[in-house]
């Protein structure tokens, strides 16, 4: 079934963010959203989410459904291991292998048993990947997912993580036209499915 999300609206202290919102996320595809900075992205992930109540609309698609997100900050666990923090969100019967698999597929094979405050920027954000990668979700939430990676471990990454998503709902926050390509999703772009909030309602 779709995600259907139908006249969404949120302020925040008289602020509109989000105002009729409408977008439809497709079933086992590729979702990405593209806006710009301080358009309302992370809050309407938050509102997926449950974290966050949207002042009025519904949503449809979504009750009862297992999800897994890359937050826009990567809130891992800074003084566990990379293994640790995975086995926090792998169902119990996900063997130690199976994620060490994983966390090697990610090149973070050398710092398993390190703690992640100990971890680069980019190593930290591949290890915030894996742990979505690792929870047997039905959608799957990435906000920002690539961002501080270099060149060559973003193109990686974005394929590991193309491999093993595929035929899931996915939806995912981007600047990036390029990602959208590589993944051949279906990209959205934040102005077309929302009515125009006027410079009164700010
Ligand atoms: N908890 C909150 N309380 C008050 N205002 C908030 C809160 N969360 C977000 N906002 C405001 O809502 C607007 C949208 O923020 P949001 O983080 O959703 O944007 P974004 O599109 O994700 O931006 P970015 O691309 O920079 O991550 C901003 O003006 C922000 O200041
Ligand atoms: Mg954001």
């Amino acid at each position: 079934m779709d995600i259907i999300l139908k006249d969404i609206t949120k302020s925040y202290d008289g602020q509109m963010v989000l105002k009729n919102f409408n977008w439809t996320i497709e079933e086992n595809k590729f979702n990405f959203i593209m806006g710009e900075s301080g358009i309302g992205k992370t809050t309407l992930i938050n509102i997926l989410m449950g974290i966050v109540k949207p002042d009025s609309g519904e949503i449809y698609g979504i009750e009862g459904k297992k999800l897994s997100i890359v937050f826009q900050e990567n809130r891992l666990l800074e003084d566990f291991d990379p293994v640790t923090n995975l086995k926090l969100v792998a169902d119990k019967d996900t063997r130690d292998e199976e994620i060490k698999t994983l966390l090697r597929e990610l090149g973070l094979e050398d710092s398993l048993k390190k703690k992640v405050s100990q971890l680069s920027g980019g190593m930290k954000r591949r290890l915030a990947i894996g742990r979505a990668l690792i929870a047997r979700a039905d959608i799957v939430i990435m906000d920002e997912p690539f961002k501080e990676l270099d060149k060559d471990l973003y193109l990686k990454t974005i394929q590991l993580v193309k491999e093993k998503l595929k035929g899931k709902t996915v939806i995912i926050v981007t600047h990036s036209e390029e990602e959208c390509e590589i993944f051949g999703g279906r990209k959205i772009i934040w102005k077309d499915i929302q009515e125009r909030i006027y410079k009164k309602e700010l």
